[in-house]
């Protein structure tokens, strides 16, 4: 028997400088107030705590968004329009991606993920159940901006960035990275379409940054043991306590881990000592009003902005054409 003919998916790694990565994080831990970035959540076993969160009736985000695209189906594809090429942003292990292929039938798949593995693995499986597209992989860090129009046909292009991801970026450098989305969108026919989360009861928003199965405290404290194997440092996950607050004047969920004993760390050679309570920031996720982030998509340079919400307009998803 032979094997049916299909064209691989390719894959292009944009390597990150080891040594510039493990000097940001060994700062952040060493600075007076201790921050890890959230790009080191996501690890194998973060990324399964992940697809957990995303299963938590606390964590409404992925649920509310999927009956939003759900709902508003024929509008988008409308909107939108169908046989462009798809570029999924943090595609992940891609499993969002038959969703796309039902809504906007698109001609070339373009998954962007930081985690290369999780690409390798989930773009060869996805190309044989969807052989008619065409399907790419880059593995980039494009929290500082997104530079991949060599990998890009030059054609139509609609952008997905879902799941409120953008949330973890303070506005400015949202605006940013959405700026440089823009930049890409140079074919009549472009556009982004984007999740976000939006304000609302602090009490639920805190629910759902800290589940009562403390599914989210495990992914939290993961983030250790990926740092442990990054640098060689020995936290102790257990020692932390995991924390979710809303800040109402920055309009965004934090998480921290709290030091529930002093203790001290041996990191990159210095000593760090953390207090009893001392904390470590892992997160911020960033929550929008409506007008808000349809206005700095706007002054993004987009244009025609459209916004979908489920009834209770606990999450929105834009497009920008
Ligand atoms: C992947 C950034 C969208 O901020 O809601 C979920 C990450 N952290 N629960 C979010 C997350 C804790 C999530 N994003």
């Amino acid at each position: 028997m032979r094997a049916p003919v299909m064209a691989a998916p390719t894959i292009r790694a944009y390597a990150l400088d080891p040594v510039d990565e493990r000097r940001a994080l060994v700062e952040g831990l060493l600075a007076p107030h201790a921050s890890i970035s959230p790009k080191y959540f996501y690890d194998a076993r973060g990324g399964d705590l992940f697809a957990s969160i995303c299963r938590l009736p606390e964590y409404y985000p992925t649920r509310v968004e999927a009956a939003i695209l759900e709902r508003h189906r024929l509008a988008l594809r409308d909107v939108v329009g169908t046989r462009k090429e798809l570029v999924d942003l943090g595609a992940g292990d891609c499993a969002k991606a038959p969703r796309w292929f039902d809504l906007f039938a698109p001609t070339r798949y373009v998954a962007v993920d930081i985690a290369r593995d999780t690409l390798a693995r989930a773009l060869p499986a996805l190309a044989a159940r969807y052989p008619a597209v065409d399907m790419h992989g880059i593995a980039v860090d494009f929290s500082r901006g997104l530079d991949i129009a060599r990998d890009l046909r030059g054609s139509a292009a609609t952008f997905v960035y879902p799941g409120s991801s953008i949330g973890n970026f303070a506005p400015q450098d949202a605006f940013a990275l959405l700026r440089s989305i823009r930049a890409h969108c140079v074919v009549a026919g472009s556009g982004l379409l984007i999740g976000v989360d939006t304000k609302k009861d602090p009490a639920r928003l805190v629910a759902a940054y800290d589940d009562a199965d403390g599914v989210t405290a495990a992914f939290d404290r993961n983030v250790l043991l990926h740092v442990n194997r990054i640098l060689g440092t020995r936290f102790d996950p257990e020692a932390f306590a995991h924390v979710a607050r809303y800040d109402e004047t920055h309009s965004r969920i934090e998480m921290h881990l709290e030091a529930r004993v002093r203790q001290a760390v041996v990191i990159d050679g210095a000593t760090r000592t953390f207090e009893h309570g001392e904390r470590i920031h892992t997160e911020n996720s960033y929550k929008y009003a409506l007008e808000e982030f349809g206005a700095m998509l706007a002054h993004a340079g987009f244009g025609g902005v459209r916004v979908f919400q489920d009834d209770e307009r606990d999450f929105a998803v834009y497009y920008a054409a």
